[in-house]
């Protein structure tokens, strides 16, 4: 199975009941080869519209904080969620959504092979990085697992909400740029 044919699968999934309330499945966007993948909670309403992840004001957000440290989705990274489908009224996705979708993310890491996945919230970094992962506390730090570095910064919705933590966010973003100069060999 190829890459594409991955994604045509995924987007007849039926694993789990938010199938029953998508419009779209949200399967990612970026770069193929992408040594840097971030992963967010899952799909809001304008993603689930559009069927690509953070293209909401969440995502305008994102996209600025990218710029800044000259990573571009169409070009050197690469953006997924926890999971695909969009919870109902945006509610946090359900340990049993998150462990049915989560075989779709691992597929997606195999063939993209990434050397740093940056954790977008709380509900990735628990996800991936620990259960009990405190965003607060160890945003910007990396953690390395398996071969490859693990980091978490504020979800930009929060950083929306709360825009006192922005300069946390940059911070974590320009240590972000030293790590990828320092590991990956061909994003900048
Ligand atoms: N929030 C997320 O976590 N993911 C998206 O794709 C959009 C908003």
């Amino acid at each position: 199975m190829d890459f594409a044919e991955l994604k045509q699968e995924c987007l007849v999934c039926r694993r789990c009941p938010l199938c029953k309330t998508r419009t779209n499945v949200v399967f990612g966007q970026g770069a193929q080869d992408a040594e840097v993948l971030f992963v967010g909670e899952g799909p809001g309403q304008s993603e689930d519209e559009k069927g690509q992840p953070f293209v909401g004001r969440s995502g305008q957000l994102l996209d600025k904080y990218l710029f800044a440290i000259d990573l571009d989705r169409s070009r050197n990274c690469y953006i997924a969620n926890i999971v695909k489908c969009r919870p109902p009224q945006n509610r946090d996705p359900l340990p049993e959504e998150r462990e049915a979708c989560m075989p779709w993310l691992r597929e997606q890491f195999r063939f993209i092979r990434p050397k740093i996945i940056v954790c977008l919230g709380r509900i990735a970094a628990q996800s991936m990085i620990r259960p009990d992962f405190a965003i607060t506390k160890e945003h910007g730090q990396f953690f390395e697992k398996g071969g490859t570095l693990f980091m978490a910064t504020f979800h930009p919705a929060a950083l929306l909400r709360n825009p006192a933590q922005k300069p946390e966010a940059f911070s974590d973003f320009a240590v972000l740029r030293d790590k990828i100069r320092e590991v990956c060999g061909h994003t900048y």
